[in-house]
């Protein structure tokens, strides 16, 4: 008879990688990002862990599975990547939950939601450093700061970027963003935000002035090279630890495909 597959979570080894990660990033804390189901590792489980840690925010990519992880007791403060859709502002204020906010639009709408549910909403206003994704152009940060500080129910926790290329070591384009985001922050000094972060694994590697206040950490916590360019001391010691049932290891590539999990069905027993 074939044997079933199984997976084992080696949460000791999630310890550790998080402890070599934060002798990298000093005082500032870690923000892991657990989006994807925390890369295929099952989110509560790795969040629960986490919180264990002493770790008390965390990074999704969408209100849903901010949404999932408030629904089975977390605490912690989550922070949302994507930007939202203006129609999802109620549920992120209900949920206390920390968008990252690249439109005026969107703003706008959580002012709104914060208004109609008597309850303050921290943001974190992006700005587009050459990702090309989310957030406003540089130009036009200051304007998005001034306004943001100027609505009710809105506090400005953060000002971020997020890099395209940190794993490519000595990459002009990161150096560039690097003192593109140094630039905006000068600019909205004024607004005293609390917390500056842009490194993602790579650049928390690669790029030690890119560190900020605080760093969110992905596919290093768990135990993945972020790209095979990128030679640190620390890399040799992180270590995976989504483990197959006969020791094989599960690859950058293999953790990326269980990210990408598209629907879970429950079949009955024999069926074909
Ligand atoms: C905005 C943002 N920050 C941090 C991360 C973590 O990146 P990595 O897994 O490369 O560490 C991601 C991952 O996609 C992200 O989108």
């Amino acid at each position: 008879m074939q044997e079933a597959s199984q997976a084992f979570i080696h949460l000791d080894r999630l310890t550790r990688n998080l402890r070599l990660l934060q002798d990298l990033a000093g005082p500032r804390p870690l923000w892991p990002c657990v989006k994807a189901n925390a890369y295929g590792h099952g989110l509560e489980l790795i969040v629960r862990h986490l919180e264990s840690l002493g770790i008390d925010t965390v990074c999704v990519a969408h209100v849903s599975e901010a949404v999932l992880l408030r629904e089975v007791g977390i605490g912690a403060t989550i922070l949302v990547l994507s930007a939202p859709p203006p129609e999802a502002c109620e549920t992120i204020v209900a949920h206390r939950l920390e968008p990252v906010v690249g439109s005026r639009e969107v703003l706008e709408a959580l002012s709104q939601a914060s208004a109609q549910l008597a309850q303050p909403v921290s943001v974190h206003l992006k700005v587009d450093t050459g990702m090309g994704r989310i957030g406003l152009l540089p130009q036009q940060m200051p304007d998005l700061v001034a306004r943001a500080t100027a609505l009710e129910g809105i506090q400005v926790r953060g000002l971020m970027s997020h890099f395209p290329l940190a794993d490519e070591p000595e990459s002009a384009i990161s150096q560039k963003q690097i003192e593109t985001f140094e630039r905006v922050c000068a600019e909205t000094a004024e607004a005293a935000i609390p917390f500056r972060h842009m490194a993602n694994s790579a650049a928390i590697f690669d790029w030690p002035e890119s560190r900020f206040d605080a760093v969110r950490p992905g596919i290093a916590m768990y135990g993945l090279r972020p790209s095979p360019a990128i030679a640190t001391h620390v890399l040799p010691n992180l270590n995976r630890f989504l483990i197959g049932r006969h020791g094989s290891l599960f690859s950058r590539r293999c953790l990326l495909g269980l990210g990408c999990l598209m629907a879970i069905r429950f079949l009955r027993t024999g069926h074909p």
